[in-house]
């Protein structure tokens, strides 16, 4: 559960996600209790498997970078819905052993149209199949209205242009 990232929800966010969870019909199974095996028991003695608040408050310390009202709402779903596996500053992350999330400076080398197919199918310009984000893509971000991916790719290509 990404909450790192979904602390950026504003509160008008979470009564609309509260309502629309609320509308929608009790069913499935119940969430398995968590168990923890020797490995994991090893991960959490050195240090290496982090909990939630720990993580939450990584993320609330190392703030994305802000370019002002005119990127604001890009900025805001990067760091709600990408932030999680591309780091708290969007500059990156390890989101599970040997799958590397890149810089999202990456965005820079996407046209709009080029980053639309991208959220809508998960399809990079050379049309590869990729590890992590297509399936992504394709379960959750082909939700995004046009307006949303185009905020959205404003602010990530200010960033990579600022980055230079
Ligand atoms: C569940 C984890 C996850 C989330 C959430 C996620 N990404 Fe990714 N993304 C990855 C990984 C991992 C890669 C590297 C390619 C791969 O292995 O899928 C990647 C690659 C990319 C790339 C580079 C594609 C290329 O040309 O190689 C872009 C651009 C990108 N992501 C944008 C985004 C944006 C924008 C968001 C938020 C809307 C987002 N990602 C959210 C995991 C994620």
């Amino acid at each position: 559960m990404p909450s790192e990232s979904y602390q950026n929800l504003t509160d008008a966010e979470v009564s609309a996600l509260i309502k629309a969870i609320r509308a929608t019909p009790a069913g499935g199974s119940a969430t398995p209790a968590r168990t923890v095996g020797p490995l994991g028991r090893i991960g959490v003695v050195n240090g290496a498997v982090k909990f939630a608040p720990e993580v939450i408050e990584e993320y609330a310390a190392a703030q994305a970078a802000d370019f002002g009202p005119k990127f604001a709402e890009g900025r805001h779903i990067a760091v709600t819905v990408c932030s999680g596996c591309h780091g708290p500053t969007l500059s990156g992350k390890e989101p599970e052993p040997g799958t590397v999330a890149p810089d999202l400076s990456v965005t820079g080398s996407y046209d709009l149209p080029t980053f639309t197919r991208l959220m809508r199918t998960g399809l990079p310009p050379d049309g590869r199949q990729l590890k992590m984000m297509t399936g992504v893509s394709q379960k959750a971000f082909r939700h995004f209205d046009d307006a949303e991916i185009a905020a959205l790719h404003a602010y990530l290509v200010e960033r990579a242009q600022k980055a230079r």
